[in-house]
């Protein structure tokens, strides 16, 4: 198969990468990413002979519209992403994400190429805490931030193209994800990495607000098994049913890293910060027999702690920048 991934030096896209030129070498593989703040080559280094990797915009139709006819399929992950960035300055939200998805969904739509769409659970809004709600394919969209509206808005754009057009599309909506090649603005790389550089984790507000974590490489595994027998205009959830609120998550890190459970600073907390996602996997546990392989959270938090410590040449050069955004911000 060729394929086409948008967004592929940026965290999900990289390991999707790495993945796939491990278990599937059969494939070829074009990464189209902008190269924006998010993006690395360094995230693809140990792969860039097996792969093409074009530096472009995906709001760029006369590129976009090449790559794909030169495709069989295309997993669409490039996207502004942090919900942050996204208060400060959401502008570059509405572009990458919806000129973006629009200009992908035009391009498959000429050349009948099949197209998986990776978002997010965050257009579901989120849930109440305590009590055992979660979302599932049929919960009414009802995003919240600059970043999960625009994320919204392109989810809605390919189930139109869908419809309208007979694009052959996939949806998937996953949780947060962690692992090896995550930018340290997100909340678990910047935590270790603030531990390895010597500075104070910071917590947003008290630390109730629950997320639902996925490893990345099960997002990723998930995502292929749609692109392979997902069905075409389908949504899927994709979750590891790993909630967790983020003052565990942070006591977490700061004991496998040796530290005083305490030793972290609360800093304001977010604009209308989300209480609590969790994701119903079930449908996609039943109907395409996936589940999920790194089922122990604190394994996996262990495996990436120590991935961020054999890797500061990856992190160390975006640190400092990012933690001076963070302190002009007062988080
Ligand atoms: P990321 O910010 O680490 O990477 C995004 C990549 O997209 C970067 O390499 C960046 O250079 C590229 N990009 C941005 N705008 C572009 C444009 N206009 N043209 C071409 N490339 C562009 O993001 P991520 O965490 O890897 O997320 C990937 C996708 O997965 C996104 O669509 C995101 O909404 C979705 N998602 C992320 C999570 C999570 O926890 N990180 C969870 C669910 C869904
Ligand atoms: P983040 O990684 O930004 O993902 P999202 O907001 O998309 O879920 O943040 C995860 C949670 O951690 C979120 O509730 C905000 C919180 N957070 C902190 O407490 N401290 C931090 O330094 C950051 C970046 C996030």
């Amino acid at each position: 198969m060729r394929l086409l991934i948008t967004g592929g030096a940026g965290f999900i896209g990289a390991n999707f990468v790495h993945s796939s030129v491990r278990v599937h070498p059969e494939d070829s593989l074009t990464v189209l990413d902008a190269m924006t703040y998010a993006g690395s080559r360094e995230s693809l280094a140990a792969v860039e002979n097996d792969i093409r990797l074009v530096q472009g915009d995906i709001t760029d139709a006369e590129l976009a519209n090449k790559l794909v006819a030169e495709s069989d399929a295309v997993v669409h992950f490039a996207a502004e992403t942090h919900v942050d960035n996204a208060l400060a300055d959401p502008e570059p939200f509405l572009r990458a994400n919806v000129i973006g998805t629009f200009t992908v969904l035009e391009a498959v739509r000429a050349h009948g190429v099949r197209l998986h769409h990776v978002s997010t659970d965050e257009v579901y809004g989120d849930l109440e805490l305590g009590n055992a709600r979660r979302f599932t394919e049929s919960t009414p969209y009802n995003p919240s931030s600059p970043y999960s509206s625009t994320k919204a808005a392109s989810d809605m754009l390919v189930r139109a193209w869908v419809r309208s057009y007979g694009v052959r599309a996939t949806i998937s909506n996953c949780s947060n994800n962690y692992g090896p090649y995550q930018h340290v603005e997100k909340f678990i790389p910047r935590q270790i990495t603030n531990v390895l550089t010597g500075r104070r984790p910071k917590l947003y507000g008290s630390g109730t607000n629950v997320r639902d974590w996925i490893h990345v490489d099960d997002h990723n595994s998930a995502v292929r098994r749609i692109l392979a027998d997902g069905q075409i205009g389908r949504t899927y959830l994709i979750g590891a049913e790993e909630e967790r609120d983020n003052l565990s998550v942070m006591r977490a890190i700061l004991r496998l890293m040796d530290r005083d459970p305490d030793d972290f600073d609360h800093v304001a907390d977010r604009a209308g910060h989300d209480l609590r996602y969790a994701i119903d996997p079930s449908a996609l546990y039943d109907e395409l027999g996936w589940a999920p392989k790194h089922t122990d959270f604190e394994d996996g938090l262990r495996a990436t702690i120590d991935w961020y410590r054999d890797n500061e040449t990856w992190w160390g050069p975006l640190k400092d920048a990012t933690e001076a955004k963070y302190e002009g911000r007062g988080q």
